[in-house]
């Protein structure tokens, strides 16, 4: 997700568990090859066997309309190591609309096929050549269309995030409109996305839709262990303690968002305000860092917040 999911997000999720795979932030691909800084930028990972430190394989996403320039920058993402290569035809945001990419080439069906076959042919056949989709564009007519495209231009694995781009991320995900484009060849290939914030949401909506996978976006932040309970099917273990994720929101306060010195804070507000939705104290601490644009400032709230706020609102603390 671009902006939140970033390597050292992506490390600390995967070692919580339950997850077999990660994207990353969309690399977005004009009509040149890019230079190989943008995508160690994007996928530190590719320095590690384009792998986050417990082993899960990360793709480098590339979004972009230009077949050729697509094909050789992934090409070239593959040279520099990554374990596969996902493509964009999800982004709502107008600017990536207004020059080709993400969720308006879901207007041109056969436009995205021959995308994704372009890429497909570009790299190793062992190297899986994955897309992500909205349900379409103004609406969900032209879907089969695009997941029938999709499969048969070769790919590997296609996730459709169960909205168009004119819902959106509004309430609700519409999982059963994907149900009736998906057969049983497919169906193993097909993974659903959006709106699943609990281990409940995971198996209603791989039900409703009948995909075989699930794919996390905001829940695996506002629930760093979903992806886990989801995978050991548990539904009554409760969140891991806030008195134990606190360590992790800070160490990712440190090792990331520190980094960039003109936006100190700003991931880990955004963190925190996904992490309100399960824990209290969240909010708690977002209130105590929301004005601070200080490393040392924020630092010292995070202490503060784990001396008084913690100790006070234990009565209430999950886990
Ligand atoms: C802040 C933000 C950034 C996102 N960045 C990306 C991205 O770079 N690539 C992508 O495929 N989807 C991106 N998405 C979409 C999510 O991956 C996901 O499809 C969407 O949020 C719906 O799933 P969810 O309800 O589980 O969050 C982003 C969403 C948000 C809210």
């Amino acid at each position: 997700m671009e902006g939140v999911i970033d390597a050292p997000m992506r490390a600390r999720l995967t070692g919580i568990g339950g997850y077999s795979r990660c994207v990353t932030e969309f690399v977005r691909v004009t009509d040149v090859l890019l230079p190989e800084r943008v995508f160690f930028r994007l996928c530190p990972e590719l320095m590690a066997d384009g792998c986050t430190p417990v082993g899960t394989p990360v793709y480098v996403q590339l979004l972009g309309s230009d077949e050729q320039a697509l094909a050789v920058n992934a090409k070239r993402a593959v040279q520099l190591g990554a374990k596969g290569v996902d493509l964009n035809f999800g982004c709502p945001a107008k600017t990536v609309n207004n020059s080709m990419g993400g969720s308006i080439l879901l207007r041109e069906p056969a436009r995205v096929a021959n995308l994704v076959r372009a890429v497909r042919d570009a790299v190793p056949a062992e190297i899986p050549v994955t897309a992500k989709i909205r349900l379409g564009y103004e609406n969900s007519d032209s879907l089969a269309d695009i997941v029938h495209g999709v499969h048969e231009a070769g790919a590997s694995e296609l996730a459709i995030h169960a909205r168009t781009k004119f819902d959106g991320y509004k309430p609700p995900a519409f999982w059963d409109i994907v149900k009736p484009v998906i057969d049983n060849r497919t169906q193993r290939k097909t993974v659903i996305n959006g709106e699943i914030w609990t281990v409940e949401d995971s198996a209603e909506a791989m039900r409703r839709s009948a995909c075989g996978h699930i794919m996390l976006g905001r829940g695996a932040l506002s629930a760093p262990d979903l992806a886990q309970r989801i995978h050991e099917d548990n539904t009554q273990r409760q969140p891991i303690a806030w008195s134990k994720l606190i360590d992790e929101v800070l160490d990712q306060f440190l090792c990331s968002d520190r980094q960039s010195p003109r936006h100190i804070g700003n991931r880990t507000k955004q963190w925190l305000a996904y992490l309100k939705r399960t824990y209290p104290e969240a909010a708690q601490l977002f209130q105590r860092i929301r004005t601070l644009h200080n490393a040392a400032d924020i630092e010292a709230a995070f202490m503060t917040h784990k001396r008084k706020d913690i100790r006070c609102s234990s009565n209430f603390t999950v886990g």
